[in-house]
């Protein structure tokens, strides 16, 4: 503390706290639609919607319903939606080629999204776990994720979004040299003013089993190998440093709640757009607890959202930006 804190019977903390005016005044941060970034589950068919039993209340939907969605969030000044395809097992194979399928169901979505929202930014996941047989990110040989050849087929995939009109690109597997490998494939089809949105800090984190639910994701074994080991978070810095230096135009950090300390560590230490990810995990946590009467569903979700802004956040990405959207506009 600085010496010139006045001390108490001058200084009284709970002054400005007194009326809501005060309180108003002082505010440090606010949410607005604008942090927000919303990710959807999509599945083929027509006006279809089916549930996802880990996660209560949000639903995959069809292309035709997915577009109806970003509708609503751009309308409700959501900026930004995060695409996940919920693909037909049919589609699965050992390597994942579905992934690059320029008419695969993902790429088919952004279509759909970029003609009627032409505005909106499209976020493209870039990793083969809703792709191959065994629910890994990429490509198993002698039972181990090479990080080589997955770069090879994360580059394909990337490239078909781009093509498709996703305005950023995510990749999610935790690959080293993915970024670079990705921004130099771009750049030579010409795809310069695409983004990539690098998830840098992820995590080997239970908190994502409700999202392997809902893509229908069937994981063998375990991401260990690849994404961070939740003891860590030096390493994180490193993730971090490297991503952005290989061309990384923001950054994710992944899950959140659990890990506002790389949230923050991230924001003292550099100068990138910081997303943090609100997953599936921690949506089905707060949900549950509200579903039994245990925790007040509004004001656990808000103050989720304020904790990641004073962390240092700029984005969010929740599975909560409807609830959100009806918080902010009762407040009105
Ligand atoms: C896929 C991916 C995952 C999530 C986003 N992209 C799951 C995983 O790595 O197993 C998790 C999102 C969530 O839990 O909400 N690479």
């Amino acid at each position: 503390m600085p010496a010139y804190t006045a001390q108490y019977p001058n200084a009284r903390l709970r002054r400005n706290r007194q009326t809501s005016a005060l309180r108003a005044m002082v505010t440090e941060h606010t949410i607005t639609p604008s942090d927000l970034i919303y990710p959807l589950f999509v599945i083929e068919g027509e006006n279809k919607t089916t549930n996802i039993e880990s996660m209560p209340d949000v639903q995959r939907k069809s292309i035709d319903l997915i577009v109806k969605t970003a509708q609503w969030a751009w309308d409700n000044k959501i900026p930004a939606i995060a695409l996940f395809p919920y693909n037909d097992p049919n589609t699965k194979s050992e390597d994942g080629a579905y992934a690059w399928d320029n008419q695969n169901l993902m790429n088919r979505t952004i279509r759909a999204i970029k003609s009627a929202v032409p505005d909106i930014c499209i976020l493209a996941d870039v990793a083969l776990d809703p792709y191959t047989s065994h629910g890994q990110d990429g490509i198993v040989i002698d039972g181990d994720v090479d990080n080589d050849a997955t770069i090879n087929a994360l580059v394909k995939q990337a490239i078909a979004q781009a093509t498709a009109g996703a305005d950023m690109v995510s990749p999610s597997d935790m690959m080293d040299g993915r970024v670079s490998a990705i921004r130099q494939a771009l750049d030579d089809k010409g795809f310069q003013n695409v983004g990539i949105m690098s998830y840098s800090a992820k995590y080997a984190s239970c908190y994502y089993g409700p999202f392997r639910d809902a893509v229908g994701a069937n994981l063998q074994g375990d991401k260990k190998t690849y994404q961070l080991n939740p003891a860590n978070s030096d390493e994180a810095m490193r993730e971090i440093a490297q991503d952005i230096h290989e061309g990384a135009d923001s950054i994710i950090i992944k899950p959140g709640m659990p890990y506002l300390d790389i949230v923050q560590r991230c924001k003292s230490q550099f100068n990138i757009p910081i997303a943090v990810y609100q997953v599936s995990g921690e949506y089905a946590c707060i949900i549950s607890a509200t579903q039994q009467g245990w925790l007040d569903k509004d004001t656990a979700i808000m103050e989720s959202m304020l904790a990641f802004k004073r962390a240092g956040a700029d984005m969010i990405f929740t599975y909560f930006a409807p609830d959100i959207i009806r918080i902010l506009n009762q407040k009105k």
